[in-house]
């Protein structure tokens, strides 16, 4: 923990210990939201075929709330004493996920690697909110609250790749390229 991080004050009736978890927690998520809203801008600027302007202007509304996840992330840090870490070296360096891996791509292409960008963002809430379960239940209503949003947004996305039986075209795909390929 670096000097910056130390808490001097916390929300009443958290111990300093468990804040720390829950700044960590937030920081977390707070590096997943900054890298997803801008991962989904590019997605936006990227969508080539004849689904282009139906994709396009799918993607902004979720790029607009997952910027407001980010916001009321980094002002719970600090509501509980910490410094958010808002700035993209720090991301870059912090995160424990690769950059987005495609380029100009077919709208199908871009929806079936956002299919395991969603899963991998997802997953890692619902740890988050496992371990709030003893540390912050407070802090566990927004990442609960963001998790659903984030959720209903997977399926905006899974709808496009899923066929009539049910199945997604990203069955057993484990890598953005595979997913990419398996969709398009
Ligand atoms: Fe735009």
């Amino acid at each position: 923990m670096s000097a910056n991080s130390k808490l001097h004050f916390t929300t009443p009736g958290l111990t300093e210990a468990d804040a720390s978890r829950v700044v960590e927690l937030l920081q977390d998520r707070l590096n997943a939201c900054n890298d997803l809203h801008l991962t989904l801008k590019h997605v936006h600027w990227n969508v080539v075929g004849p689904h282009f302007i139906a994709v396009h202007e799918m993607i902004d509304p979720q790029v607009e709330a997952v910027r407001g996840f980010a916001d009321d992330l980094a002002e719970r840090i600090a509501t509980l004493g910490g410094s958010p870490q808002g700035t993209p070296g720090a991301l870059v360096a912090a995160r424990s996920w690769d950059e987005y891996s495609i380029g100009r791509a077919s709208t199908q292409e871009h929806l079936g690697a956002l299919d395991l960008v969603y899963r991998g963002v997802i997953t890692s809430y619902r740890e988050g909110i496992k371990e709030l379960d003893e540390l912050d239940l407070v802090t566990q209503d927004m990442f609960i609250a963001q998790t659903e949003q984030l959720e209903l947004f997977h399926w905006f996305v899974r709808a496009h790749l899923e066929d009539k039986g049910g199945r997604l075209a990203t069955e057993g795909a484990d890598s953005e390229r595979q997913a990419a390929d398996q969709a398009g």
